[in-house]
């Protein structure tokens, strides 16, 4: 129970608070496309489909990790699956430990049905590997989902801040290792919002996870969401004093492809808009994620839910019209992204 209402105070307070990082910025300003005036390009015969992990993809948009356990996140997810399942978006799920410990809730996760073809991926907390689960507990969360792929989100600042959080991270990469030995699909590591390095992506790949999610700073803070719901004033005041910590989006994104230039790899974390979803594949994201501005949309109602990711196809679109671009790989040319405060690249 209390599992549950942890989560449905994240939705409540995620819709209704502002909990977005008060300075610190997802990076992608520091960047910008040079504008092409003759593209030679038919913007209709644009191509926007990718793939990842082996499955093809309308374009390249994960809808990231966020609910699940309660009647409001059931409608959530379903909404969520039914657009993603429409364009061939990914999409992930919120932690799924509400229904491992309570399995009359599995149902509110249970999207598969509704989403056939896309890549969907499961979700835990890589802590929890410190608190009795194993194989057993991840295999039930990829059955539930029929998932593609386990996401496990590491999350110590959030941990920290939330009131009784599990703190105790210790020997967690040996145990993620055995884990991806064992487990019959790919393993993603996540963050939550403030970041992985470029050194801990290598560490992570080195165990045997498939696929990075450098989760950066920039959009959603955890830091505040948890300081919105702790009780007690001690909490309140870490979560505000650590609202903006974090490495930026785009600066993990840049540092673990560099390392890393083979690896599955997505951009996530204070992405707003298609034009920051095309600055993200050009600095080598495979595809990029977003959480906090599908949640607002499909709390709102399925049609708000199709707006938004045709608007953001029609961002992206745009960016590879007037990069002179006909599919998104061709952002990756030298030239069509520069940094515009030096380069850095
Ligand atoms: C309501 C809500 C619940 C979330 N729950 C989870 C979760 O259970 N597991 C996880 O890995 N990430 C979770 N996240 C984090 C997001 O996947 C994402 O990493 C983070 O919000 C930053 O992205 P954004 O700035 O686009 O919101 C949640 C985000 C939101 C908004």
């Amino acid at each position: 129970m209390e599992t549950q209402n942890r989560k449905a105070d994240h939705l409540r307070i995620c819709l209704d608070e502002d909990v977005q990082c008060r300075q610190i910025t997802n990076g992608f300003e520091h960047y910008r496309f040079t504008h092409c005036c003759l593209p030679e390009l038919n913007r209709d015969q644009i191509q926007l489909e990718t793939t990842f992990l082996g499955k093809q993809l309308g374009a390249p948009i994960l809808i990231s990790s966020m609910t699940g356990g309660t009647d409001l996140a059931k409608t959530i997810n379903t909404r969520l699956a039914i657009v993603a399942q429409h364009y061939k978006l990914a999409m992930g799920v919120g932690s799924q430990r509400v229904a491992v410990e309570n399995p009359a809730v599995a149902a509110t996760f249970a999207v598969r049905s509704l989403a056939p073809d896309i890549p969907l991926f499961a979700n835990l907390g890589a802590v929890q590997l410190n608190y009795r689960y194993g194989l057993e507990e991840c295999l039930q969360a990829v059955d539930l989902l029929e998932a593609d792929a386990l996401i496990l989100h590491l999350n110590p600042l959030q941990e920290c801040v939330q009131t009784k959080g599990d703190t105790n991270f210790e020997g967690l990469l040996d145990k993620i290792s055995m884990l991806c030995d064992k487990l019959p699909v790919p393993v993603i590591a996540k963050e939550v919002g403030n970041g992985i390095s470029a050194s801990m992506a290598e560490k992570l790949i080195a165990a045997g996870v498939t696929a990075i999610d450098v989760a950066g700073a920039g959009g959603t803070s955890w830091a505040l969401v948890e300081s919105q719901r702790a009780q007690d004033t001690r909490q309140r005041r870490l979560g505000r004093t650590f609202a903006d910590w974090g490495l930026p989006t785009a600066d993990c994104l840049i540092a673990v492809r560099a390392v890393l230039p083979g690896v599955p790899l997505i951009a996530s974390g204070g992405l707003r808009d298609g034009l920051e979803v095309a600055k993200a594949i050009a600095l080598g994201a495979d595809i990029a994620g977003m959480a906090l501005p599908f949640l607002q949309a499909a709390n709102d109602s399925e049609e708000t839910l199709h707006e938004l990711v045709e608007i953001l196809m029609a961002e992206i679109t745009t960016v590879l019209f007037c990069t002179g671009s006909p599919n998104l790989s061709a952002l990756r040319a030298p030239g069509v992204l520069q940094r515009i405060d030096g380069d850095r690249r």
